[in-house]
């Protein structure tokens, strides 16, 4: 604010009248606002810049220079406008035009030509009254008209208007994107009606506050009777307390923006996100809804100057709004996308079969619908829930939202009413609390990665087919690890004990400061292995010895004590890295819970993996059995996701280097989580760059290599040669290892014999035969596309082998794979290079080796 209006009112009066001052500013003396008296004319330059030239208003032309727009766009790239004013009455010339504020506080785009007609304004007329106001850009991109009230000397600015508040089709950082639910304004896009028109178009984004609030795209049909038609097109989900259903990308880029959600009853709801600072700079994007109803997320990339898309929604086949009709279920990595919900059946049959799904499906065996009031004599069997696992929420329009209540009441409150038909968290945090309660027909229900768990309503009779077998099969489980848990924690107990004799003796030792450590103290971690007791080791391998421990509070982890042998570098340099592996987050990552450095000793704690590790599986006569094609198939997959997340998604790109089945680990849900991820780079620092190649074949050679026999490259093995494809080959040889469930070794070249196989036309013979007879048709033709993938990826030349992205589109049928050429089939026993280097054979997955725990206490 300048000057404070002074008890003055013929000032007021004046500048009431006084619209007509004109003064023509420079460009190069463009600043950030506008006030009153500084109303700016015409021209082609910039008329307002932010204080520090993020963002520049002014006019900008399209349709060949024939129309003219106020709007502002990024300093950087004005091709980026994020917002327009006058986008449906544009000016013929920038020269007639002028911007200017109003007495009352409106900003005014008037046309010079027309006898100053006002073409567009703000309306944000105070009231009757004169204000002394004045318009300001800020460095958000936002453009913020302020009136200073002056009550009592008490002078306060109040924003009379603000762009971010009639937003166009852009979202930026600070916008909100909902509803305010006092005044009901709504804060929505609308796209451009095309390229060069810049009016409200078909599409628009619109928060659906009738349910659990989720975001919503909306298409406008003109249709005969004049009347525009609306449908929906592409839904976010709903809010799950982390982010949309639908979206659970937003997971992967939480270290690039935070997002946040506000639902707050009677004043709004509302969705916003902002750009983080990442490495010291500040990230820049935005979020647009395109002409062709698309949104999408768009980050500024400083070096090449250009914008890269993070994000588009919808994002595939799956996302198009009802595809599969009412208790239809889209999984988009099956060749045929649409099924229904267990429990229920295609309602025509006929039409499905033409790939027309949108009749959906109906309810084979009708609910019991045990209500209150109704035959209570009878005796009623209940009705039960079907849980699916993984999916965005159907379409919560018309359901009911508490989250208060628990998971389980919630399930009880849908048992007790008869049109209940499912319910879920309302917020996944915690395990699920809160509850959501669908009444009718489930819509638009899909499979994600990671997505949530829907409890469908079904009739008794239904559900019992799969329970039992279940039941069995728990029951087994239950006595299994009872009887192991009781050996184990005898075990623990005499080591204990031993121990605990022969530390009384060292006890001088013993006193000795503990080193600094940030996240977990040595004596944390040594009550929660037992005292690194053999018991308790669960793995070792060339990096070091894996624990289960159990940390004061529960939770269960596995402590990973590295090798001492394998010499490190400093404590700093130690700590940065583990940091920053840290805050990798993906749900096919083994999270990093933190680490611990005492002396020499460096020991690192990450979540534990209940199903253990993927060979235990694959390799086990028995045990391999138990992974149907289904399960394969999503592993697969979530391995292919976590190799991009390390490659491309997160913000230290890194490279692996020792995939292997070893180091694939499973959870309770089967969920395959990449684990050492980081190892090789914390071993390897020597060689700087190591880590850091390109997407593409640019390498660096490092020093010392680190590898599986079987999983490593020959460009690594020869020549020490990094890069991305090093990865996309181990991932290569790991997906035929699981599909045929057999290692690739010395006394079997698994990738010469697929090779054979697939030349011959017969690759599916390489198919487990475990699991071929669960195979359908469809499954055939995955198992078909992942082997011709998997050879793919073990081309001999990096160049020949397509980067993981390509390989998660090729296994999901969005991109055809090519024809494999002969891939790397010399015997590996011929490979000199295995010999000359340290070369891992195996892992030893549990054993009971010499112990070096003492290195650990003395020092
Ligand atoms: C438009 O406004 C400007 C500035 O006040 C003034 O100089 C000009 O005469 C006006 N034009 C018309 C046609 O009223
Ligand atoms: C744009 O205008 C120029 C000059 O009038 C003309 O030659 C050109 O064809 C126009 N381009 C389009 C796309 O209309
Ligand atoms: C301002 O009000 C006028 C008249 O009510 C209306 O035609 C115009 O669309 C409004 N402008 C904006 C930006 O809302
Ligand atoms: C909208 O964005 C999608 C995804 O990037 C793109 O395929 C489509 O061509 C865009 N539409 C227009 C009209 O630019
Ligand atoms: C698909 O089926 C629905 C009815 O179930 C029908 O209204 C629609 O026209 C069909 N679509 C096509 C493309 O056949
Ligand atoms: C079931 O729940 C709905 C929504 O809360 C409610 O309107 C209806 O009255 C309930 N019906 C019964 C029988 O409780």
């Amino acid at each position: 604010m300048s000057k404070s209006p002074t008890q003055s009112p013929a000032l007021f009066l004046l500048a009431l009248v006084l619209l007509s001052v004109y003064f023509l500013v420079p460009a190069s003396a463009a600043g950030s606002t506008l006030t009153q008296s500084s109303a700016i004319a015409g021209g082609e330059q910039p008329q307002l810049v932010s204080p520090s030239d993020v963002f520049r208003l002014g006019l900008f032309p399209l349709a060949n220079n024939t129309k003219w727009f106020l709007g502002i766009w990024f300093t950087v790239s004005p091709a980026a406008v994020v917002w327009v004013a006058n986008r449906e009455r544009p000016l013929n010339t920038p020269s007639s035009a002028v911007l200017a504020l109003t007495a009352r506080g409106s900003l005014v785009l008037l046309d010079a030509s027309r006898n100053n007609e006002t073409i567009w304004s703000s309306n944000s007329s105070s009231a009757g009254a004169a204000v002394k106001a004045e318009a300001q850009l800020q460095d958000n991109g936002n453009l913020v008209v302020v009136a200073a009230t002056d009550e009592e000397q008490q002078r306060q600015a109040v924003i009379l208007w603000q762009s971010f508040e009639h937003p166009t089709n852009t979202f930026l950082s600070g916008m909100r994107s909902g509803k305010d639910l006092r005044t009901g304004a709504l804060w929505s896009l609308s796209s451009w009606r095309g390229a060069d028109d810049p009016s409200p178009g078909a599409f628009r984004y619109v928060m659906d506050t009738a349910g659990s609030p989720e975001l919503h795209v909306w298409k406008t049909t003109d249709s005969d009777d004049g009347h525009g038609r609306s449908k929906k097109t592409y839904r976010t989900g709903p809010w799950n307390g982390v982010r949309f259903s639908g979206i659970p990308e937003m997971t992967t880029f939480e270290d690039m923006f935070e997002f946040r959600f506000t639902n707050a009853p009677g004043s709004e709801v509302s969705y916003t996100f902002r750009d983080r600072v990442v490495g010291g700079s500040q990230m820049m994007s935005r979020v647009v809804l395109n002409e062709s109803g698309v949104m999408q997320r768009m980050v500024w990339d400083g070096p090449s100057a250009a914008w890269s898309s993070f994000w588009t929604g919808p994002r595939d086949r799956c996302d198009t709004y009802g595809l599969c009709g009412a208790f239809g279920v889209c999984n988009v990595v099956d060749a045929v996308v649409c099924s229904c919900v267990k429990g229920f059946a295609p309602r025509s049959p006929a039409e499905w079969r033409m790939r027309n799904a949108s009749g959906g499906c109906a309810r084979v065996t009708p609910l019991q619908r045990k209500c209150a009031g109704a035959g209570e004599e009878e005796e009623v069997e209940e009705d039960g829930f079907y849980v699916l696992r993984g999916v965005k929420l159907p379409e919560t329009h018309g359901s009911v939202v508490d989250a208060g209540a628990t998971l389980e009441e919630c399930g009880r409150r849908c048992l007790a009413n008869c049109s209940c038909t499912a319910y879920a968290a309302a917020d996944i945090r915690g395990g699920g609390t809160g509850c959501v309660q669908w009444f009718g027909d489930l819509v638009d229900t899909r499979f994600v990665e990671p997505g949530q768990d829907l409890f469908v309503r079904l009739a008794k009779s239904d559900l019992e087919a799969t329970t039992k077998t279940n039941k069995l099969v728990g029951v087994i489980a239950a006595v299994a690890t009872g009887f192991a848990l009781l050996l184990l924690s005898l075990g623990c107990l005499i080591w204990r004990r031993r121990k605990a004799w022969r530390s009384s003796k060292q006890a001088p030792m013993f006193g000795e400061a503990f080193h600094e450590c940030p996240t977990y103290q040595l004596e944390i971690i040594r009550a929660a292995t037992d005292g690194f007791c053999p018991g308790n080791e669960i793995g070792r391998g060339g990096f070091g010895i894996v624990y289960k421990g159990r940390l004061s509070d529960g939770q269960e982890v596995a402590v990973k004590k590295l090798s001492a042998e394998n010499k490190m570098q400093g404590f700093k340099e130690f700590m940065n890295e583990v940091e920053m592996i840290a805050k990798l987050q993906h749900r096919n990552l083994v999270r990093l819970l933190g680490c611990c450095i005492h002396g020499s000793e460096r020991i690192l704690v990450y979540e534990y993996m209940s199903n253990k590790s993927l060979d235990a599986f694959i390799f086990d006569a028995r045990r391999r059995a138990s992974l149907s094609w289904r399960t394969r198939m999503e592993i697969i997959l979530g391995v292919a996701r976590g190799l991009v997340y390390l490659h491309q998604d997160s913000r230290h790109t890194m490279i692996h280097r020792d995939l292997k089945a070893a180091n694939v680990l499973l959870d309770g849900d089967m969920v395959a989580k990449i684990s050492d991820f980081g190892i090789a780079r914390i071993f390897s620092s020597s060689s700087s760059n190591a880590g850091l190649g390109d997407l593409d074949c640019s390498s660096t050679v490092t020093e010392r290599i680190v590898g599986t026999y079987g999983y490593m490259s020959p460009e690594y093995a020869m020549g020490g040669m990094v890069s991305f494809m090093q990865d996309v080959y181990s991932f290569g040889v790991l997906l035929l290892e699981i599909v045929g469930g057999r290692r690739n070794q010395r006394s079997f070249n698994l990738i010469a014999h697929a090779w054979k196989l697939f030349e011959e036309d017969r690759s599916l013979e390489l198919l487990d035969p475990t699991v071929r007879g669960g195979c359908g048709p469809a499954e055939m033709e995955q198992a078909a596309t992942c082997i011709q993938v998997g050879l793919l990826c073990v081309q001999e030349s990096p160049s020949q082998r397509p980067p993981m992205a390509a390989v998660i589109q090729m296994l999901s049928h969005q991109q055809a794979p090519g024809r494999p050429r002969r891939p790397v089939v010399c015997t590996p026993m011929s490979n000199p290079a295995a010999a000359l280097i340290g070369v891992q054979e195996e892992v030893v997955t549990s054993g009971s080796g010499e112990l070096t725990i003492t290195n650990l206490e003395g020092r």
